[in-house]
């Protein structure tokens, strides 16, 4: 990773203004801050961009970015940008981070970044004949695909492998050949599905029967990465906690209703970071929720806990992590540009990183808040602010309008209306 993060512990980012939080991020990261300019909405993604990248346009929708703090990730420091309408997200990401960091932060590994894509064939008289005629002829049908993009191979990638399934449906048993390809720093759809049509026709003709759908496959299982942190036991508030947070990840990973919950809330720290780096967001979930099911056909969780031999918690993330620095909103979008610059990261590999990790640490967050004192404290404040600061509270005036919410439990516009007049009128 080549960031120039000296640091990413940035205490006290959250009350500074959001201009001072650009200078101390620019600082910390050697990104020059009129780079951050596009993060200002007049000057982020116009709608002549926008009008290029999908179809009807009529303007273009803001969303808070903010920065995740502490994260240690392969013993470099990196802020995390987010991209979510969530409050307390990037909060409990940068908290969960802290805790990490005691134990070196957060580690990583991932496989090659391998994307597949399907040819579906039917009418086929002798499937188990087609599949070795098939792979008789892979030689071939891989120079066919590599024969599509000249400039992923100079780059080092290129279509490495052909797989055959047999797929016995209702109506008929499918021959489905797997284009399997490295993609290097690309999502990788656009390549795959140009091979898939590219070789469908002699891959029909191979198996003896009739192609029909050409596409990538969102179940990218072999393009993984894996995150682990150790969470030091005292740092989560002492040996109950970490015992508890084992009961937590084991429900997840025994019980499907919480499960979902579980995953939607390391999905929480997932999509903010592949949004705010303009990746595919519903791809990257695709592949979530398929990896999320076992080999045993059951829905589980994600992610994976355990006390270690010093009594703290150990946490281990692995999903599909199909992402791309190049290409779509990443190359197209301004703040998507300014999100990896931050980042600092060359490659998607180190990208698929940071979102494994974030996840990781949401994960961790959400587990946390729940096994003590439960989330809706922690929301309830951030809920006060904006209903303090919708009706009218500013500066210093903010905290003044919380405090009172909370102590009279009324967290209601109308209250917070009243409870301003009357600081106003003791001024
Ligand atoms: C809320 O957005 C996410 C959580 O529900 C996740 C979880 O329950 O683990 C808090």
């Amino acid at each position: 990773m080549t960031t120039t993060s000296t640091t990413s512990r940035l205490a006290g980012l959250r009350d500074r203004t959001v201009a001072e939080r650009r200078r101390l991020i620019a600082e910390n990261t050697g990104v020059e801050l009129a780079r951050l300019d596009v993060l200002e909405p007049v000057s982020g993604l116009q709608v002549e961009q926008a009008n290029h990248l999908i179809e009807n346009v009529i303007g273009v929708m803001s969303l808070p970015v903010g920065v995740a703090t502490n994260f240690t990730i392969n013993g470099r420091d990196v802020l995390v940008p987010m991209a979510t309408e969530e409050a307390s997200v990037v909060a409990a990401a940068s908290n969960a981070a802290r805790i990490a960091r005691v134990r070196g932060g957060f580690t990583t590994s991932s496989t090659a970044p391998l994307m597949q894509a399907q040819v579906q064939v039917l009418d086929v008289v002798d499937p188990e004949a087609a599949r070795a005629r098939l792979l008789e002829a892979a030689d071939e049908i891989l120079r066919l695909a590599n024969d599509q993009d000249p400039l992923l191979i100079r780059l080092g990638g290129g279509a490495r492998e052909l797989l055959v399934r047999l797929v016995r449906s209702q109506v008929q048993t499918y021959v489905v050949a797997h284009l399997v390809v490295d993609v290097r720093d690309a999502m990788g759809a656009n390549a795959v599905n140009t091979m898939a049509e590219a070789v469908a026709s002699r891959v029909g003709e191979i198996a003896g029967g009739r192609p029909l759908l050409r596409i990538l496959t969102n179940k990218a299982d072999l393009r993984v990465t894996r995150a682990r942190a150790v969470f030091d036991a005292e740092s989560l508030g002492g040996p109950e906690i970490v015992d508890n947070l084992v009961h937590a990840a084991a429900l997840a990973e025994a019980d499907p209703y919480r499960a979902a919950t579980h995953n939607k809330g390391i999905m929480n720290g997932i999509t903010a970071v592949v949004l705010a780096t303009g990746n595919d967001t519903r791809a990257v979930e695709a592949g979530a929720h398929s990896h999320a099911v076992g080999p045993d056909g059951r829905y589980t969780s994600l992610s994976h806990y355990e006390k270690d031999a010093d009594g703290d918690l150990v946490g281990v993330l692995e999903l599909p992590m199909p992402v791309g620095l190049v290409g779509g909103a990443t190359k197209a979008h301004p703040v998507a540009q300014a999100a990896l610059a931050i980042l600092g990261v060359t490659t998607a590999q180190q990208l698929a990183d940071v979102i494994v990790a974030t996840g990781l640490a949401q994960n961790l967050a959400a587990m946390r808040a729940l096994a003590t004192e439960g989330i809706q404290r922690g929301h309830m404040s951030l809920h006060a602010r904006n209903i303090a600061v919708t009706a009218g509270a500013s500066g210093d005036e903010v905290d003044k309008v919380v405090a009172r919410l909370i102590s009279d439990r009324a967290i209601r516009s109308e209250h917070a209306e009243k409870v301003l007049a009357e600081l106003r009128a003791a001024q």
